[in-house]
């Protein structure tokens, strides 16, 4: 049975990297995703924009039939969660910096965190951090301008560059091994950042675990659908459809990509 699809959605199009992971993991399952590039950086925005702008998306995605909405946003899963799993009765999924897994991992015992104003601000950050990394020094820093940049769909830019040194150099000078990716906008920079930091410091990034939140969920509600059922994704953008299209070169021939008005 076809119980619907995924709903997903973020300030821009950063998100598409959750939904590749949710795609890998749960192939039968139809998605659709909302970038809201229009507004994006959500970084910063004030909670009560963050807000009103997840409930005109969500209730977008509700009205297509979607069965779960997965929040592929830092900012807002941080921010504004809360408020939308009051206010609707449908599950959501957020997705948080991977700050446990870091401090797990790390051997130096110093973890860097790259993410926006809006996440590093969130009490629910703070909380994360107090909670799982009392015993290790993190250092935060806000990503200012790369949302920006990757939006414009500059990924190899010098401009790109020299702010990806500016900020990760100060955490591998005080001897962090494991930098956090707290945007889902930031994994499009890999290639940039594996090219500035040494091998050693490892990447992390939260997609992988959302994907696998989103399959236990669907599960413990019997919400997965039927193997068998042809699946479908349909991408919609407030902003420029040709740059979500080139975020997703790897989605199915003719996958389509419209315009949002929103
Ligand atoms: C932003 O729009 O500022 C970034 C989105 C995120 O935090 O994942």
């Amino acid at each position: 049975m076809d119980l619907g699809p995924i709903g997903i959605f973020d300030s821009g199009v950063g998100g598409t990297t959750v939904w590749r992971e949710i795609k890998k993991l749960l192939p039968n399952e139809s998605t659709i995703y909302v970038a809201d590039s229009l507004h994006a950086p959500y970084g910063k925005r004030t909670k009560a924009e963050m807000r009103e702008l997840s409930v005109k998306i969500t209730d977008f995605l509700l009205a297509q039939g979607c069965k779960i909405i997965v929040v592929a946003c830092n900012t807002v899963t941080t921010n504004a969660i809360k408020f939308l799993r009051d206010r609707y009765r449908v599950p959501f999924i957020g997705i948080e910096p991977a700050i446990k897994l870091a401090a797990l991992n790390t051997k130096s015992g110093v973890v860097g965190v790259l993410a926006t104003k809006g996440t590093l601000a969130s009490e629910l950050f703070h909380q994360t951090s107090d909670a799982h990394a009392n015993n290790i020094t993190v250092i935060e820093q806000e990503g200012e301008g790369l949302v920006e940049l990757i939006e414009s769909g500059k990924l190899e830019s010098g401009e790109l560059k020299g702010l990806l040194r500016e900020y990760l150099d100060p955490m591998v000078d005080a001897g962090a091994d494991a930098l956090v990716l707290g945007c889902t906008h930031y994994p499009y920079l890999i290639p940039l950042i594996k090219k500035i930091v040494p091998e050693t410091l490892q990447i992390i990034d939260s997609g992988a675990a959302v994907a696998r939140q989103t399959k236990a969920v669907l599960e413990q509600n019997s919400m997965l659908n039927d193997p068998g059922e042809a699946p479908t994704d349909i991408f919609y953008t407030t902003g420029d459809v040709s740059l979500l299209k080139g975020f997703i070169k790897d989605a199915e021939e003719n996958t389509p990509v419209l315009k949002l008005k929103c």
